[in-house]
C-alpha cells in the first residue's frame, strides 16, 4: 500500500494531487480546514482510501497529533511508499512595508513555514525507519528567489522552505540516518488557483506590480492544477534530480 499525506487538499494543487492518487493500491491522507466532497465520491467512486483530517494548519501545535494518527494507520496494511507534500500555504498579508499587522504576518509564517518544517519533522521521526522510498516534497514557489513587491512575507516564508529542505536532506544524508529518505523544495510554477485570482483581484497600491498577474491568465501563462499535480509527482520517481534542491516546474 501508498501512503500519501497531502496538505492544502481541498483546492487548486493540492486537490489534483489528491485526485491523481486516489486508487486501490493507494491510501491518502488529505488535510486542510474543509472537505471537498467530490473527492471523497471520487474515492469511494475507485475504491480507494481517502481519510480527510479537517484541520487548521496555521496552528503548528496540531501538527504532532496528526501525525501520531497517520501514523497509527500507516500501520494497518504494509507500506511500499510514504510520501509528505506539505502544499497548504497562503499569499496573504499583501502590502508593501509598514502596511502588514504582525498578528497576520506571524499567521502566514505559521502556515507556510513553521508547520511544513513540524511536518517534515514528525515524518521523519515516524516513518525513518520504515524501510520504503520515502519522499517529502515541500512546496515553494518562485517568489522565494524573486523580488516581488506586497509579496515580501511570502517570498521571505519559501525562501524559509528552500533553506530548511536543503539543511534537512544534509541531516538525514549523516551517517545512521534513515534509508531511502530524499526532501526536495518545489515551486509548482503559476497554476490557475484560487491564490492567482486573489493576486488578479489585490488593489495595486498593495501589489503595484498585479498587472503582470492579469496579463499572465489572459495571454494563457498559467498551467492547469492537474499539469502542476502531475509534474510534481514525478518527483517520487525521480532520483536524478539532487534531494534537498529547489526543484522549478519547468525542470520536471
Ligand atoms: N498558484 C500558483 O500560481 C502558485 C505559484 C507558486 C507556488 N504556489 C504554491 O502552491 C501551493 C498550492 O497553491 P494553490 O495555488 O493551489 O493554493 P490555493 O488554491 O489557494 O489552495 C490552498 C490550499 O491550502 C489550504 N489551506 C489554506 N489555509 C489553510 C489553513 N490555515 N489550514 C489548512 N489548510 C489551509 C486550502 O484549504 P482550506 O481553505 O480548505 O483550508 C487549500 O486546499 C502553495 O504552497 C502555494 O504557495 C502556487
Amino acid at each position: 500500500m501508498e501512503y500519501h499525506i497531502v496538505t492544502g487538499a481541498s483546492r487548486g494543487v493540492g486537490a489534483a494531487l489528491v485526485e491523481q492518487l486516489i486508487g486501490p493500491e493507494a491510501t491518502v491522507f488529505a488535510v486542510s480546514r474543509t472537505v471537498s466532497d467530490e473527492l471523497v465520491e471520487l474515492a469511494a467512486d475507485r475504491g480507494g482510501s481517502l481519510r480527510w483530517f479537517p484541520m487548521d494548519l496555521s496552528d503548528p501545535e496540531v501538527v504532532d497529533v496528526l501525525m501520531a494518527r497517520i501514523a497509527r494507520m500507516v500501520t494497518e496494511e504494509p507500506a511500499s511508499r510514504i510520501t509528505l507534500i506539505a502544499n497548504a500555504a497562503q499569499i496573504e498579508p499583501i502590502g508593501l512595508a509598514g502596511t502588514l499587522s504582525t498578528a497576520d504576518i506571524a499567521l502566514a509564517a505559521r502556515l507556510n513555514l513553521v508547520t511544513p518544517i513540524a511536518l517534515t519533522q514528525q515524518f521523519v521521526r515516524l516513518f525513518g525507519d520504515t524501510p520504503v522510498p520515502k519522499r517529502v516534497i515541500l512546496i515553494s514557489s518562485g517568489a522565494a528567489r524573486r523580488v516581488m513587491p506586497g509579496l515580501s512575507v511570502y517570498s521571505a516564508t519559501k525562501a524559509g522552505i528552500n533553506a530548511f529542505v536543503a539543511s534537512a536532506q544534509a541531516e538525514v544524508e549523516r551517517p545512521g540516518g534513515p534509508e531511502d529518505l530524499r526532501i526536495y523544495a518545489a515551486s509548482p510554477g503559476l497554476v490557475d488557483t484560487g491564490m492567482q485570482e486573489t493576486l488578479r483581484e489585490t488593489d495595486e497600491t498593495a501589489l503595484p506590480e498585479r498587472e503582470n498577474y492579469r496579463a499572465w491568465q489572459e495571454e494563457g501563462t498559467l498551467s492547469t492544477p492537474a499539469e502542476a499535480a502531475g509534474k510534481i509527482r514525478t518527483l517520487f520517481d525521480r532520483d536524478d534530480i539532487q534531494p534537498g534542491s529547489f526543484v522549478h516546474y519547468r525542470d520536471l
